[in-house]
C-alpha cells in the first residue's frame, strides 16, 4: 500500500515540484491549497508530468473544520506544510495577515495530527532565521537573529511552536527545512514560479526582463563589502530542493532513531553574487538581461550561503544540478509561459 502525504500549498512553486517528486518516489499525495497565489491548472500539469493525478481539495488551512474533513477523508501518514504567505515587503505592510495566515495554519495542523494519528511533519522554514550570520557558510547551529520582517518572524515563531508542542509530549516528529534561495523550474516547463504582479524575487524578475516584459532589472546595491559589491546568496534548484523533502519524509516515516525535531539547511554550499547570477544567466542561455545598478533594498542582508553538510550526511541528499542547468530551466519556463499565452 502506498503511503499518503498531505501537502499544504501543493499547487505553489516549491509545493508543486515536491508533489511530483513524492509521486515519482511512490507516495500518494493529497494537496490542500486555497489557490490564493497559485492556479488549479497546476494539478493538471502535475498529472501530465507524473501520469498520476494527485487528490486536490481547495481548502484554506485557516479553516479548521475544512482541514479536519480532509484528515477524516484520507488516511494521512505525513504532512509537508508549505502553505504560507511569503512576500517580505507585504509582510511589513500587513503584519497581521502574515501572523494569522502563517501561524494559525500551523496550529491547526498540530492540533489535528495526534487526533488522526499522523506521525510526521515537515515544515518549510528559511535561511532568513539566521539574519546576517557571523560565520559563513552557515550551519544549523548558528544563532537565530532577530527577524527583519514579520514574514521572517513567522518562520522563527513557527519553529518555536513546533519545538514547544513536541516538548509538551505531542507524539509527532518534525523536520524543519531551512531553504536558501530556491529558483528554476521543472525540466518539462510545465510547472514553475508564477508570481502575482511585479515579481519581488530576483529570478522571475530577471527572466521577465530577458523576455521583454520588464524594461530592466535593478541590481539592488553594488557597494556592499563583497568582491563585486553586490549581495551574495545560495541559489538552489527547486527540483533538488523538492527531492530533499522526499528524503526527509522517508526519514520521518521509517527511521526509528530520529530526534523529535531535526533541522536541516537546504542549499548548495556555493554563494553567488547578483552580478555573477546575471552573467551566468547570459552565458547559459545566450540571452541578454538589461540591468542597471540601483540603490540598496531595505532589509537585504549582505551575504549568506549554506553549509549543507548535515543534510548531505543525514538525509543522504545533495543539490547536484549546476547553476547553468538551473538558469536554463528558469528560462525554458518563461518561454513556455509565453507560448501558452500566460505572459
Ligand atoms: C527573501 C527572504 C527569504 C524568502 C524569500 C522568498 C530575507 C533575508 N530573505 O530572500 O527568506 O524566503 O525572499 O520570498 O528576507 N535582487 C535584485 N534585484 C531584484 C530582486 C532582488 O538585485 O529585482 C537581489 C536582492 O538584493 C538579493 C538577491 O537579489 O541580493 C535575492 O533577492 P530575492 O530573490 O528577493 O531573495 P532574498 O531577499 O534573498
Amino acid at each position: 500500500m502506498k503511503k499518503r502525504i498531505l501537502v499544504t500549498g501543493g499547487t505553489g512553486f516549491i509545493g508543486s515540484h515536491t508533489v511530483v517528486e513524492l509521486q515519482e518516489s511512490g507516495y500518494d499525495v493529497v494537496i490542500i491549497d486555497n489557490l490564493s497565489n497559485s492556479n488549479a491548472d497546476t494539478v493538471d500539469n502535475i498529472e501530465k508530468i507524473t501520469g498520476i493525478r494527485p487528490d486536490f481539495e481547495q481548502v484554506d488551512c485557516l479553516d479548521f473544520a475544512a482541514v479536519e474533513k480532509v484528515f477524516a477523508k484520507y488516511k494521512i501518514e505525513g504532512i509537508i506544510h508549505f502553505a504560507a504567505s511569503k512576500a517580505v515587503g507585504e509582510s511589513v505592510q500587513k503584519p497581521l495577515k502574515y501572523y494569522r495566515n502563517n501561524i494559525v495554519s500551523l496550529i491547526n495542523l498540530l492540533e489535528l495530527m495526534p487526533k488522526y494519528n499522523v506521525k510526521g511533519l515537515i515544515f518549510s522554514s528559511s535561511c532568513t532565521v539566521y539574519g546576517q550570520p557571523d560565520k559563513l557558510p552557515v550551519t544549523e547551529e548558528a544563532p537565530i537573529k532577530k527577524a527583519e520582517s514579520p514574514y521572517g518572524n513567522t518562520k522563527q515563531i513557527n519553529e518555536e511552536i513546533i519545538h514547544d508542542t513536541i516538548a509538551s509530549g505531542s507524539p509527532i516528529k518534525a523536520i524543519l527545512l531551512r531553504y536558501f534561495n530556491p529558483i528554476g523550474a521543472h525540466p518539462t516547463g510545465l510547472i514553475g514560479e508564477l508570481p502575482n504582479g511585479v515579481p519581488q524575487n530576483i529570478l522571475p524578475y530577471l527572466t521577465q526582463t530577458a523576455i521583454g516584459i520588464r524594461k530592466e532589472l535593478s541590481v539592488f546595491g553594488d557597494d556592499y563589502p563583497t568582491p563585486d559589491g553586490s549581495c551574495i546568496r545560495d541559489y538552489i534548484y527547486v527540483v533538488d530542493l523538492a527531492k530533499a523533502h522526499v528524503c526527509a519524509m522517508n526519514r520521518i516515516l521509517d527511521n526509528k532513531q530520529l530526534e523529535p525535531v531535526e533541522v536541516f539547511n537546504l542549499g548548495t554550499g556555493q554563494g553567488l553574487s547578483v552580478l555573477e547570477l546575471i552573467n551566468k544567466f547570459e552565458t547559459a542561455t545566450g540571452v541578454k538581461v538589461p540591468h542597471k545598478i540601483a540603490g540598496r533594498r531595505a532589509g537585504d542582508i549582505v551575504q549568506v550561503w549554506a553549509d549543507p553538510t548535515k543534510a548531505n550526511k543525514v538525509l543522504g541528499w545533495k543539490a547536484d544540478t549546476t547553476i547553468e542547468d538551473t538558469l536554463r530551466s528558469a528560462w525554458n519556463w518563461q518561454v513556455k509561459l509565453r507560448e501558452r499565452g500566460i505572459q
